[in-house]
């Protein structure tokens, strides 16, 4: 199958993107012709700074390699190196409405937080996401809950290019992982975890042991002393217990039984030690990683926009003959 997916260059990388995202990604590159991608072009509809984002994609590129994403199996490259997405993009903007636009959940969170009036990127961002996808005739995309939304929005703009110009793409599906599509955050599990969140609130995929301690030290808990899975009742252990699960690689009913009358304490101790140990190699390749970053990482990012390059180039040609634009 063929899979794509993405996580912008902004930010540190969290065990929420870990969870939600990368370990999918892992996991489906030994069967599947994956691309992963490192989107720039959508980070830049949010402030950002052009000479922190240039540094920010390389090392996304290695968070990727470093977290375990094999550029012998699967192709990774940035978006902006691809020019045909931004093209597909403008195709697409002519059969979307505006109204599903504004009804995006993303949307609304991140206009909403803006002093000023958003700009049009943050209201077509998703039909660039839908040009990502699209584009290489996509058919799974592993991402987080929050992700969904645009993944929905994706199909629906592809069914009706195809019902309009004739059939063109592949109908996506997203993937979601069965526990951890939405890692919440450590300091208010009502919020899920991320980049721009409070500090605390997300457990960076480098940070080192004592922060990792101090973090899930001060992480809020529930009433009472009992670890169960219960996300309604007991929001911040059931997250926790998740996190746990998915560091141990087994089940949380597995860890329910593991943890059967420890208390909150000693399953922070436990948590902070599965963390530590979990995260320590990906520091460890990263370090190494750093060094090559010149030489290496530029060679794997300039290879797969090349793999890339070759797939886009020709599907773009078929977009067009359809749209009447070539004969
Ligand atoms: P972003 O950080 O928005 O670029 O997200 C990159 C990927 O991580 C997307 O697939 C998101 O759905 C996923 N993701 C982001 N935050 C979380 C979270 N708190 N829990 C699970 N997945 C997440
Ligand atoms: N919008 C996604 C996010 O914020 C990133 C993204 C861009 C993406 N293009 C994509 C994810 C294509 C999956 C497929 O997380």
């Amino acid at each position: 199958m063929r899979i794509f997916s993405g996580i912008q260059p902004t930010g540190e990388i969290h065990i929420g993107n870990y969870i939600g995202a990368i370990k999918q990604w892992i996991k489906l590159q030994n069967e599947n012709e994956c691309i992963y991608c490192i989107v720039d072009l959508h980070a830049i509809t949010s402030d950002y700074s052009p000479e922190e984002l240039k540094e920010s994609i390389i090392n996304t590129a290695i968070v990727y390699l470093a977290a375990g994403i094999d550029p012998e199996r699967a192709s990774v490259f940035v978006q902006s190196e691809v020019k045909e997405h931004t093209e597909l993009c403008w195709y697409l903007n002519t059969v979307t409405s505006i109204g599903e636009l504004e009804r995006m959940t993303q949307y609304k969170e991140k206009s909403k937080a803006k002093k000023k009036r958003a700009n049009a990127g943050l209201l077509n961002y998703p039909i660039l996401q839908a040009a990502d996808i699209l584009l290489y005739d996509t058919e799974l995309v592993p991402v987080g809950e929050d992700q969904k939304q645009h993944i929905e929005l994706s199909r629906d703009i592809a069914k009706k290019f195809n019902k309009h110009f004739g059939k063109t793409f592949k109908i996506p599906k997203a993937k979601l992982p069965e526990k951890g599509a939405r890692i919440m955050s450590l300091k208010n599990p009502k919020n899920k975890m991320s980049k721009s969140g409070k500090k605390g609130n997300a457990i960076s995929l480098f940070d080192d042991p004592k922060t990792i301690e101090e973090k899930i030290k001060s992480a809020v808990t529930d009433t009472d002393n009992k670890i169960c899975y219960d996300p309604k009742n007991k929001p911040a252990i059931s997250n926790l217990l998740v996190i746990y699960s998915e560091f141990k690689n087994q089940t949380v009913k597995e860890s329910e039984k593991e943890l059967e009358g420890v208390s909150y304490k000693i399953f922070k101790e436990k948590l902070t030690e599965v963390l530590v140990e979990s995260l320590a190699p990906f520091r460890k390749k990263r370090k190494e990683l750093e060094k090559r970053r010149e030489v290496y990482v530029e060679e794997i990012l300039s290879r797969g926009a090349k793999r890339a390059n070759a797939l886009a180039s020709s599907k773009i040609v078929e977009v067009r003959r359809k749209m009447g634009l070539i004969n």
